[in-house]
């Protein structure tokens, strides 16, 4: 269902609600900002704004504070950096609806921009209580809805003010559902999936969704111990969803029947513990010993994985292929995002670890399009429709007109 985005209404001189997705990583103490990328790729869209001499009203949840006031969780530190980022003031508000709000948003200039309390202060956000929507909506003239990395969940800010404002998707917004829209509708073949991370039961939608459409399935990470175990492998201490082994069974199969190359590690790297303290080695999945457990893929591995993907013109990945944050152990998730890279296809990264990966490989910029969602990317890719990418393909308000 095709969307509406920014560029498809006046926003000149209009008060804008922009949701936005800051919920970026803090430091443990200190209140600062541990990675801003969250904030930097709304950027695009909030220049766009400014360019249009909008009033900006950013909103945002910050963390889980289960609709209570929690000081650690207050938007000012994200409203610091922002301001940083633009080269201009951002006011960091002490609420996001009410009288004083309408007040501070009523005297607002053309241009000018300010940031909402974090939205899960109150009960109303999660609960997509309608008071709640409509005060928020009651600030602006337009809703612009940039915050992709929200959109799997139904509330308050990202459904309920659709019902009162017209409603529109931001640039990003626009370009994740384009890019993760791509790879279930288009994708160019061949098409391989990599796949990776702890566990089967976290991917089991994305891998039922995605086996009709790849040529490859690729998988890796701690996960690979109920594949190889479902193979009648012993996998010592490694962790097995021995509820997924009948599941992992009939993915092959299914995969099988689709003609897909289901790749698994042929050798991996074992060790007693996955903190990088103790003894490592590289063993065949066939004499994993007994209280080791799999860490990373092994050199075997990486070439048969890397080989397959080389040619494919279309490659998603999701999951790191082992323990990457401990370095004895990054050498899987690294060739393999190595490989990725340089490859002449789309390519697309998703979901908050394998995100982080690239990001710390330093090749997130040689990927076609990364992913800022966790939970939203992989329901997206699990062929769910989520509420608030719904909301706006059915949000009929009128919209106030280019001139
Ligand atoms: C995320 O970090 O994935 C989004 O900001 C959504 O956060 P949530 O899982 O707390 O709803």
């Amino acid at each position: 269902m095709p969307i509406k985005t920014v560029k498809d209404v006046d926003v000149t001189s209009k008060r804008v609600l922009l949701r936005v997705d800051f919920n970026v990583p803090m430091e443990k103490s200190g209140g600062g900002i541990r990675d801003d990328t969250r904030i930097r790729v709304c950027l695009p869209t909030i220049r766009y704004l400014l360019e249009h001499r909008a009033k900006i009203i950013c909103c945002s949840h910050l963390g889980r504070p289960k609709g209570k006031i929690d000081e650690t969780l207050r938007m000012a530190p994200v409203a610091k950096r922002l301001s940083e980022l633009l080269g201009q003031p951002v006011k960091s508000l002490k609420e996001c609806v009410g009288q004083e709000v309408e007040k501070t948003v009523s005297a607002m200039n053309d241009g000018d921009i300010v940031l909402l309390e974090n939205l899960r202060f109150y009960p109303g956000e999660e609960k997509n209580d309608s008071e709640f929507a409509r005060g928020l909506a009651k600030l602006a003239h337009v809703f612009v809805n940039d915050a992709f990395g929200a959109s799997h969940r139904a509330h308050a800010s990202v459904v309920g003010v659709t019902n009162y404002l017209p409603s529109v998707a931001g640039f990003l917004m626009e370009k994740e559902v384009t890019s993760l829209g791509g790879l279930l509708e288009k994708p160019e073949k061949p098409f391989a999936a990599v796949i990776g991370g702890a566990k089967v039961s976290d991917k089991l939608d994305v891998l039922d969704n995605i086996v009709p459409s790849v040529d490859v399935l690729i998988i890796g990470g701690g996960m690979s111990a109920t594949f190889l175990k479902s193979q009648g492998n012993r996998v010592g201490k490694s962790v097995v969803e021995d509820d997924k082994i009948q599941y992992v069974r009939d993915l092959s199969e299914q995969a099988k029947s689709h003609d897909v190359r289901l790749l698994l590690p042929a050798d991996v790297v074992v060790s007693p513990t996955l903190d990088g303290t103790s003894e490592t080695r590289t063993v065949s999945v066939k004499d994993i010993p007994d209280g080791w457990l799999i860490a990373d893929i092994g050199p075997q591995t990486i070439a048969d994985y890397t080989g397959a993907i080389k040619g494919c013109k279309t490659v998603f990945w999701n999951g790191p292929m082992g323990v990457f944050e401990v370095s004895q152990f990054a050498m899987g998730t690294r060739e393999v995002a190595s490989a990725i890279s340089k490859l002449d296809a789309v390519k697309v990264v998703g979901g908050g670890s394998t995100v982080e990966a690239v990001t710390k490989l330093g090749v997130a910029d040689q990927m076609t399009h990364v992913s800022t969602g966790g939970g939203a990317t992989l329901e997206f890719i699990s062929g769910k429709q989520l509420p608030g990418v719904k909301a706006l393909a059915e949000n009929k308000l009128e919209a106030p007109a280019i001139s």
